[in-house]
């Protein structure tokens, strides 16, 4: 793959910030997104907008195709055995909460164990401490090691039969850590417990097959992946949707809603998959930018995305290394992590540093990444953070490391 090429589909790369070229290294937090998925929604909108499976007409007819279409598409990029076992989300944080309200509220009892780790985004945390207190079961955390790998064995010791669930990122928002998910699964599965993956920063990164990995619940976000914001996707096998109650309740979501006159109550059927779990009127244009999205990486192939971005990150840590006062957290090891990099500049605020690289053009993230357990793990206040994605360069790691050496 050639990054120069990739770059011209990049309106938004032809910037200057404070007359220096945008060098942007925040992909983690979202990326940004070619003309391929500009034009989608731009001719979505010109040309085929109507709500979906609501109405006869030509419009209609078409933007359900499409919308339909992007469920296909999706499916087909994780590998899944078909779009029913797709449901669109807001994003992976939606897809996190669907599964712990409409599984976990109905599954999840006083004496069961929710099984989470230290490295994860608080959109897997949160929902579960928040159900726990309405369920009353116990959510437990799997510690890392200190270079922020997951330990695996401190992960094995904390499952038992009392573990109905396991939570884990596939990759670590933080650190870019890449875990073993098949090993997790295995254990998960000998125990009967679910497995959810948050794919955030996985599925956009690498290729991910969740028949390989038999996992029982994937969530990932469009945005992180070319795609729009505000659209994302919950991958669940097919029988534990099925077996699940709906999350929200409304339009699309129901087949018939019909009232019994003598009991004065209304009988409810639900729709079929994934429609089930995608009440109201959806996110259309957004399904249709985010099939874009996934057109434009099978074009360029995962397996390239993969080792263009570990070429980067491997580039990226020999050069951070020249730095005397960095300190590079996480492993610095690129084929065990995703193109992902926090540091800290000894004396220097992270705020402080990403301000001092954006005065240059240079975007990356400071702050807590909304993993504050791995940061008090860690003994970090916060972190910098540049990560990478398809369109970076080694020429703009270059700069990077040179506005760097400015601040020391
Ligand atoms: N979860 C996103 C990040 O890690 C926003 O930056």
């Amino acid at each position: 793959m050639d990054p120069y090429k990739i770059r011209e589909d990049f309106p938004i790369l032809k910037r200057k910030i404070n007359n220096n070229p945008l060098i942007y290294f925040d992909n983690a937090a979202t990326t940004q997104k070619p003309k391929q998925v500009i034009d989608a929604i731009n001719e979505f909108y010109r040309n085929h907008n109507a709500n979906v499976h609501r109405g006869v007409h030509t419009l209609s007819q078409e933007a359900s195709e499409l919308y339909e279409d992007a469920h296909e598409e999706v499916a087909k990029f994780i590998n899944a055995d078909s779009m029913e076992e797709i449901v669109f989300v807001r994003g992976t944080t939606e897809a996190i909460n669907l599964v712990a309200y409409a599984w976990g509220l109905w599954n999840l009892k006083k004496g069961d164990e929710v099984l989470v780790t230290l490295m994860e985004h608080h959109s897997n945390i949160v929902p579960w401490e928040l159900l726990s207190r309405i369920n009353g079961f116990k959510v437990k955390y799997a510690d890392v090691n200190d270079d922020g790998t997951l330990n695996y064995e401190a992960f094995e010791n904390a499952i038992s039969n009392k573990t109905r669930i396991v939570c884990l990122p596939q990759v670590s928002n933080v650190t870019g850590v890449v875990n073993d998910v098949k090993k997790i699964v295995k254990m998960a599965h000998e125990h009967d417990s679910l497995v959810l993956v948050d794919g955030a920063q996985s599925v956009p990164h690498l290729p991910v097959d969740v028949k390989d990995l038999d996992v029982d619940f994937l969530a990932f976000s469009g945005h992180k992946m070319l795609g729009p914001t505000g659209i994302g996707v919950l991958y669940a096998k097919r029988e534990i949707l099925e077996s699940m109650e709906p999350f929200h309740g409304g339009g699309e979501m129901i087949k018939d809603v019909t009232f019994n006159t003598v009991t004065r109550r209304c009988s409810i059927s639900w729709n079929d998959l994934p429609w089930k779990f995608e009440a109201g009127t959806p996110h259309i244009c957004g399904g249709v930018g985010l099939m874009a999205a996934v057109r434009y990486l099978e074009n360029i192939g995962m397996e390239n995305v993969r080792l263009h971005e570990k070429m980067l990150t491997g580039y990226a840590l020999r050069r951070m290394q020249e730095l005397e006062k960095i300190k590079i957290y996480g492993p610095r090891d690129a084929s065990s992590k995703c193109g992902i990099i926090p540091f800290g500049i000894a004396g220097l605020s992270s705020h402080d540093v990403a301000l001092f690289l954006d005065h240059y053009g240079v975007m990356i993230r400071s702050g807590l990444h909304c993993a504050q357990p791995l940061h008090e793990k860690f003994k970090l206040k916060s972190s910098a953070r540049a990560s990478f994605y398809i369109y970076n360069t080694r020429e703009e790691i270059d700069r990077f490391v040179e506005v760097l050496k400015e601040i020391e």
